[in-house]
């Protein structure tokens, strides 16, 4: 069942965080939706930019229509990850999607509010909900690059949120995308989440940039044969404590792309005579859909499924 994305934050909002997983093609599909039901957890599907130009736009939005006809039991949203604003105006007129991300965080404080509120007004004149972004991830967020964090700035925050009358609000509080988040220890600014939440109470908050880069996986593919040095994630076992601070959303793309990674190195390392992909796509599916389950876990989600079916119902 696609359901609103508000509605799943509703239902999480101080108990859980919905687990938002960035797929590109139809092996992640399959074992996105396994590892859900597995574990019973509501979710959200991310498809960003660069997915969609992957194959087509429309392609992965064939499979969310499928992928709700074969998982009957499957309750999830589904989010364009990262958008600008034609991205954000093709995905409301496309009749597939429970929200959009604007993501104008790179434009000026009074353009990012001018861009975010003529996609809210879009949005919301459909019915779907938009989640924006306040401050910026050091590092790669789609085609912008930030040297450093710009934290968010909470006044600010709850000022963006009021003008714009966005419906979720990423925060940059020291995560940043992709497998090298920190240098030592981790730093993240969880009193930033603090004092928006002391201003923006019961407003769902969104943490991306928050895979943990498994020690054991980035082992395990380098003794396949690859050579990825100097990897570190988030402390997943923060993230229901991040809860009560607001996080609704905690956005995860990283991680999985290392678990295919690993299984295709051990793969092919393991049986260079072989070259159909179904076969290490038959190991993938199964091994994504246990990576899965057990963020689900972490997340607070795992166990929320029937629960959540009945709230969105009950909230149609
Ligand atoms: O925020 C970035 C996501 O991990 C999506 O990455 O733009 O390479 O699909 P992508
Ligand atoms: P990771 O790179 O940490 O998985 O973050 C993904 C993300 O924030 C997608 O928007
Ligand atoms: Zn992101």
């Amino acid at each position: 069942m696609i359901v609103p994305t508000n509605a799943l934050f509703k239902h999480a909002y101080g108990k859980y965080a919905i687990g938002a997983y960035n797929i590109n093609n139809l092996e992640q599909c399959m074992g996105l939706f396994q590892g859900n039901l597995q574990s019973k957890a509501p979710f959200i599907v991310q498809l960003s930019k660069g997915a969609r130009s992957y194959s087509h736009k429309r392609m992965l939005e064939s499979l969310m229509k499928t992928a709700d006809e074969i998982f009957p039991d499957a309750v999830f949203a589904v989010h364009l990850d990262h958008g600008d604003e034609a991205t954000c105006m093709d995905c409301i007129n496309s009749g597939v999607y429970s929200s959009v991300m604007i993501d104008a965080s790179h434009e000026s404080f009074e353009k990012n509010i001018e861009i975010t509120k003529r996609v809210v007004q879009a949005a919301h004149a459909k019915g779907l909900v938009v989640e924006a972004e306040l401050g910026q991830l050091k590092g790669v967020e789609e085609d912008v690059h930030a040297a450093e964090h710009v934290y968010t700035n909470p006044e600010e925050a709850a000022t963006f949120v009021k003008r714009t009358g966005c419906d979720s609000l990423a925060c940059a509080i020291g995560t940043s995308h992709g497998a090298f988040k920190f240098k030592g220890d981790q730093k993240l600014r969880y009193d930033i989440l603090t004092e928006i939440q002391k201003l923006l109470p019961g407003f769902p908050l969104v943490m991306h940039g928050s895979s943990s880069v498994p020690k054991e996986e980035v082992d395990r593919i380098n003794a396949a044969g690859g050579n990825i040095k100097g990897a570190c994630g988030v402390d997943a076992d923060q993230f229901l404590g991040a809860t009560k601070l607001g996080v609704t959303k905690i956005n995860i793309d990283t991680d999985g792309r290392l678990v295919w990674c690993r299984v295709h190195r051990e793969f092919f390392r393991d049986h260079p005579e072989m070259f159909d992909l179904r076969d290490p796509g038959k190991v993938f599916i199964p091994e994504y859909a246990k990576f899965i389950a057990a963020k689900n876990v972490k997340l607070g989600s795992a166990g929320q499924l029937d629960a959540a079916r009945a709230f969105c119902k009950a909230n149609q």
